[in-house]
């Protein structure tokens, strides 16, 4: 059974890679057309599909209780082509789109949470910015060893001192001949384990604070680099979290990423696009706690007839489904802006502000309508719940979205009105 799923999800890659140049074209239709997924993108959702059926969600909950990284997952995951969904195929890339990203996102989060993150953080954190900045040594050395599987990449921001506040990065970066020397902290990296590289952010003139932050490419393991403990967290449990900590850190000069003083702005433009990445999770968690209330609804009786027929339990599935169905329509337009070159910041806030909220909110009504099943292990019902919180912390708090988008709005209300 699994050998003929593998042989099939293998000729639906095949299909999907020869007819990348339609897939692009299709990204081009206007926004209102949006009624079905292109042919490549519904060949690629069933594909994600039938993987997460059948490989991902039967060993989910186990990974989870073991914090175990799904290594063996993640190898497939680099052979079918998802951990590098938008990088060009000139360098060995799937070279579909972000609407692809996100459906596959989507799929992948409904089977596991955390083989969601891993695939998100390797796609839009680690090779976004190697191929959005990097010249062409940094992405034959960062980019070409990290699209299979092989080798996986982790983005270091944030730190014990700031989250939100991203401009204030106290990890400092010091040119001394050929090398720039890195001291300092990184805290909640994901992927921070398993990875094998690093974009890192460090001030190298404090005095300049946004624009004296700079990007880095960081090799791992390397001297003068360590790592924490890994997080205990409440949810995605099987991907790793933990520090990186910066003790006189040699890197070449070399591996700047695009310019000194540019660092705020990569990290800002890489974030823009991961949060349709995490939207995308969300999603996918929501869509799997929904999954799981209806087949409970319909087999579980209550007052002689299944629960699925109470009104109380119908007005629940049918707010957790708007829900979800909102979300994923922000989700798929950020993503089609984003294909279609136009700005998408507010786009991509509003979509994971959706999606995060509306996975909390549908993970939650699944517990209650599950009822002392959801509050067991039992059930994937509580490893949703605690999955989908994060959704509303990572990649941006649910407030930073609110000011990214209020922000944007009045700009635009402003422009319009000048
Ligand atoms: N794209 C490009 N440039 C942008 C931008 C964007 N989306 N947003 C802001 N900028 C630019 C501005 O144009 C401005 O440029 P100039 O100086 O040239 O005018 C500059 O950046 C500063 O802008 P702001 O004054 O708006 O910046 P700010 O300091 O007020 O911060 C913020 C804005 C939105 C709060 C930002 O700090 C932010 O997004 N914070 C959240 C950080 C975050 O999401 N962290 C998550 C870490 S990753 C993670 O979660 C780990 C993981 O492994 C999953």
């Amino acid at each position: 059974m699994a050998t003929r799923c593998l042989l099939r999800t293998a000729s639906l890659r095949n299909s999907i890679f020869l007819s990348t140049s339609y897939s692009r074209k299709q990204c081009q239709r206007s926004l209102s057309s949006l009624i079905s997924l292109p042919e490549t993108h519904q060949m690629l959702r069933n594909m994600c599909r039938d993987f997460a059926d059948n490989e991902i969600k039967p060993v989910a909950a186990e990974n989870d209780k073991q914090h175990k990284f799904p290594a063996d997952i993640v190898k497939k995951m680099g052979e079918l082509g998802l951990l590098s969904v938008d990088i060009p195929s000139e360098y060995g890339g799937t070279g579909l789109d972000y609407l692809a990203y996100a459906v596959a996102m989507e799929e992948i989060s409904r089977g596991c949470a955390a083989c969601g993150v891993i695939m998100s953080v390797n796609n839009s954190l680690y090779l976004g910015p190697v191929k959005n900045f990097g010249n062409e040594s940094q992405k034959e050395a960062y980019l070409k060893p990290f699209l299979n599987g092989e080798k996986i990449g982790c983005f270091a921001l944030s730190e014990p001192g700031n989250g939100s506040d991203a401009a204030a990065a106290s990890t400092v970066a010091r040119l001394e001949g050929d090398h720039w020397v890195l001291n300092g902290t990184k805290s909640w990296i994901t992927n921070g384990y398993e990875s094998s590289a690093t974009v890192v952010f460090a001030t190298t003139n404090k005095s300049m604070k946004h624009k004296g932050i700079s990007a880095f490419l960081v090799s791992k393991p390397t001297d003068g680099l360590s790592l924490g403990k890994k997080e205990d967290k409440l949810g995605i449990r099987a991907s790793s979290t933990c520090n990186l900590i910066f003790e006189e850190c040699k890197v070449p000069k070399e591996n700047l990423l695009g310019g000194e003083g540019m660092g705020f702005k990569i990290a800002m433009q890489t974030l823009d696009a991961g949060r349709i990445g995490i939207a995308s999770q969300a999603l996918g968690i929501a869509q799997a706690a929904l999954e799981c209330a209806l087949e409970y609804s319909l087999k579980r009786e209550a007052f002689g007839a299944p629960i699925a027929k109470l009104q109380s339990i119908q007005m629940k599935l049918a707010d957790m489904e708007m829900r979800t169905e909102s979300a994923r329509l922000l989700t798929w337009k950020a993503a089609m802006l984003k294909d279609a070159g136009e700005p998408y910041t507010k786009m991509a806030a509003m979509a994971k502000l959706s999606a995060s909220e509306a996975a909390t909110f549908v993970s939650h009504q699944a517990i209650q309508i599950l009822g002392g099943m959801g509050y067991v292990s039992d059930m994937p019902a509580e490893r949703h719940y605690r999955d989908a919180r994060i959704t509303e912390i990572y990649e941006g708090t649910s407030e930073i979205q609110r000011l990214v988008i209020a922000g944007n709005l009045l700009k635009e209300f402003q422009q319009m009105n000048r």
